[in-house]
């Protein structure tokens, strides 16, 4: 599997599942790979490592920035062949808990962050008639999860979106693909900050009995990003080691 000459764009790539990603398109031999993120924090040895990694500051929630970046990457690399929705954040609370603030800025990254960065890029790949789309949903949006009402409805709803797009950017036989992973209990910062009792949990009830790495979704997405996935469309891959089956 390979990337050889794809432009690649990553949100929330500077770190976690989505640094893994980056590195693991560059390592395919994309021939550029920007990591969209709000910080760089020792990203250095990553765009040492690999000359295609291009660190691009933008805020997915800003529509305005999300529509000037994405003209810019599009005309600097004279199109985008993979888009990989990977941005995300968690605000858990038990619902009587959960503040108004804690509901939108989940609902706003997650979920609006998507629908911009889709809004840019979808219509540019019906029109070059190529392309393929990663959206990250995640388990809970398909079983719901205490504590996450915020999360999960993000999730599940960028999963329906998925299929939505899978729909509409193939329309008139446009070769735009759309599809979704829906990562089970990956160590990442996001999960470094949930208690060990809640993470073992999940590890009892994962057939594998582990927790997944970045790059056993970063591999997921290598596959649905190349053209090794030529026929694959709206379809949500489950990387979670056999948590829901
Ligand atoms: N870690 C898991 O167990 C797990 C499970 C299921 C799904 N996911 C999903 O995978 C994705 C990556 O998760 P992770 O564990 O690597 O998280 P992470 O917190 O380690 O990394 C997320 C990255 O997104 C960036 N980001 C957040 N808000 C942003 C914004 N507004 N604009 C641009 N970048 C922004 C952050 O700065 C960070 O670098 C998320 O969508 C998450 O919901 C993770």
């Amino acid at each position: 599997m390979n990337l050889k000459g794809k432009a690649c764009v990553v949100t929330g790539g500077a770190r976690g599942i989505g640094r893994k990603i980056v590195e693991t398109f560059a390592e395919a031999g994309a021939k550029a790979v920007y990591a969209i993120d709000m910080g760089f924090d020792g990203f250095e040895e990553v765009t040492a490592k690999y000359p295609a990694v291009k660190p691009f500051v933008l805020n997915v929630t800003d529509s305005a920035a999300v529509r000037e970046a994405a003209a810019k990457i599009w005309e600097a690399e004279g199109g985008v062949d993979v888009l990989v929705n990977n941005a995300g954040i968690t605000r858990d609370n038990l619902i009587h808990k959960m503040s108004d603030e804690d509901w939108a800025a989940v609902l706003n990254v997650n979920l609006t962050g998507v629908f911009y960065m889709g809004r840019e890029f979808g219509p540019r790949m019906i029109e070059r008639n190529a392309g393929s789309i990663i959206n990250m949903a995640s388990i809970v949006g398909i079983t719901g999860n205490v504590g996450q009402s915020n999360y999960a409805a993000t999730k599940g709803g960028v999963i329906s979106m998925t299929k939505g797009w899978a729909k509409e950017f193939a329309r008139k036989g446009a070769q735009v693909r759309v599809n979704a992973i829906a990562p089970g209990f990956i160590r990442t910062p996001m999960t470094e900050k949930m208690p060990e009792k809640v993470l073992d949990a999940m590890v009892s009830k994962t057939l594998l009995a582990r927790m997944g790495e970045a790059e056993d979704i970063a591999d997921a997405a290598l596959f649905l990003a190349s053209d090794r996935s030529s026929f694959v469309t709206a379809h949500v891959l489950s990387v979670d080691g056999g948590l829901v089956i």
